[in-house]
């Protein structure tokens, strides 16, 4: 895979999990990072993290629900490191854990702002500023297999992260044979602090959903990502790459 030597990647919910392991990914791979997250103090740990390990990298508070602020992260990295190669949409929330008929509506609507508005935001800030770049550059958002499949008693969630692989498809379609590429992943369960308020019985509950019969590791969902921002992926837009473990196998 190629080196990111000199790009400009932006990371949203990059203060934690995922986002953060995948920074750093790129920030290993040469690439300058802007770490977007809600959460300040998460976030200034992801880059006093980079940056101590001699890479380079810029916070910036944004709450992915409010257009304005997806504007400004854009806006931020360009000011300050010249343009925008590589954008991962990965901010989200769990939301409750309750069947429909006791699903609280605004917790509803309130997963559905963060982890769908929130990308719909992102990816309008995001090709806009490609669209004044010649050379384009490669969206990546993060949906889930519950982007694919349902899951009883995540019924909020699990609408959110379908609207964001339509999202996806529809994006690669509308800029069609331009320079842009938009994709999505779609991980299994991963061991991370989304997974913080489980108790150990539904922790091997869902380990056992995978064919490999474990949860998968940040590190392994930020490797599909850097691989679909590479060249090695030039032919792949509008799917959601499965890092799953083999969940969806059975
Ligand atoms: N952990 C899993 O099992 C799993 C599986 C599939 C997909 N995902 C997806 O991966 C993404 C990252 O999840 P994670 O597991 O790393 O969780 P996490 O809780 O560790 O990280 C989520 C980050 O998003 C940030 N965030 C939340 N709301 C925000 C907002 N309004 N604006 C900006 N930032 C906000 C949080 O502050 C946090 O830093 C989510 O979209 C999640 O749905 C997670």
């Amino acid at each position: 895979m190629d080196s990111f030597d000199g790009s400009v990647a932006v990371v949203t919910g990059g203060g934690s999990g995922i986002g953060r392991t995948t920074a750093t990914a790129f920030a290993e791979e040469g690439a300058r990072v802007v770490v977007a997250d809600i959460d300040v103090a998460g976030g200034n740990e992801t880059v006093d993290s980079i940056t101590d390990s001699g890479g380079s990298a810029l916070f910036v508070e944004t709450d992915v629900t409010s257009p304005d602020d997806a504007q400004t992260m854009v806006e931020r990295a360009v000011e300050e490191f010249g343009r925008l190669d590589f954008a991962f949409n990965n901010a989200g929330i769990g939301g409750q854990s309750e069947p429909i008929l006791e699903y609280d509506p605004e917790d509803w609507v309130s997963v559905i702002q963060v982890n769908l508005i929130g990308v719909f935001n992102c990816l309008q800030a995001e090709l806009t500023q490609f669209s004044q770049q010649s050379d384009g550059g490669v969206i990546v958002n993060n949906a889930s297999i519950l982007g694919k499949v349902g899951f009883a008693t995540s019924s909020g969630y699990v609408a959110a992260k379908h609207g964001v692989m339509g999202l996806t498809k529809t994006a690669a379609l509308e800029i069609g044979d331009g320079p842009v590429r938009v994709n999505a992943v779609c991980p299994g369960f991963i061991d991370t602090p989304l997974l913080s308020d489980m108790d150990a019985e539904t922790l091997a509950f869902l380990e056992d959903q995978h064919a490999v019969g474990r949860l998968g590791q940040p590190e392994e969902v930020a490797a599909a990502v850097l691989w679909l921002c590479s060249e090695d992926a030039s032919f792949v837009t509008g799917t959601g790459l499965e890092v799953e473990g083999g969940y969806l196998a059975q």
